[in-house]
């Protein structure tokens, strides 16, 4: 049985994930008004990825007899001036993310929930990687994007790890 407090948090979590998920349609939706069918490709299939982390959590909490909660979420930002800007934001949520899923582990080890602590580090290994590809992305922005977003855009869906995206969310 979950303790409170992790059940609590895990759930905390369960409504980043979804926020995640809607934040990366909202910015799908503006590459896609933007002529940029490429960037919009890669925004969608990182919003279902989002909701598979956040499906991960739904079944984890459920699971140990804890009760997952649907959350209401609030309303992404849509405008964005560039894409190197757009993935200055996402770059920004997902450190906000990976802050967010150290603070679970840190509460696991707080209340020795060692099976919760064990559930998470798929997570803690997602967000080295999220980051990283995001990293690899803005780089590339800045380097060839600025003179070239056709072919930026063109590229963008090869520079997606095959790993995090195969993964299911079982
Ligand atoms: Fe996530
Ligand atoms: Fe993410």
């Amino acid at each position: 049985m979950l303790k409170k407090s992790i059940e609590d948090i895990c759930n905390r979590q369960v409504e980043r994930e979804a926020y995640s998920s809607n934040l990366y349609l909202a910015m799908a939706v503006w590459a896609e008004n933007n002529g940029l069918a490429g960037v919009a490709s890669w925004f969608y299939s990182q919003a279902d990825e989002e909701r598979l982390h956040m499906l991960k959590f739904i079944r984890y909490i459920n699971e140990r007899g804890g009760k997952a909660v649907i959350p209401a979420l609030k309303k992404p930002v849509a405008g964005f001036k560039s894409v190197e800007d757009v993935f200055n934001e996402v770059l920004k949520h997902e450190e906000f993310i990976t802050a967010s899923i150290n603070e679970i582990v840190s509460v696991t080890l707080d209340e020795k929930d060692f099976n919760t602590h064990n559930f998470l580090q798929w997570f803690v290994t997602e967000q080295i990687e999220e980051e990283s590809s995001v990293r690899a992305i803005l780089d590339k922005v800045r380097l060839v994007g600025k003179n070239n977003m056709y072919q930026f855009d063109r590229d963008i869906m090869g520079l997606r790890t095959s790993s995090s995206a195969t993964d299911s969310a079982t």
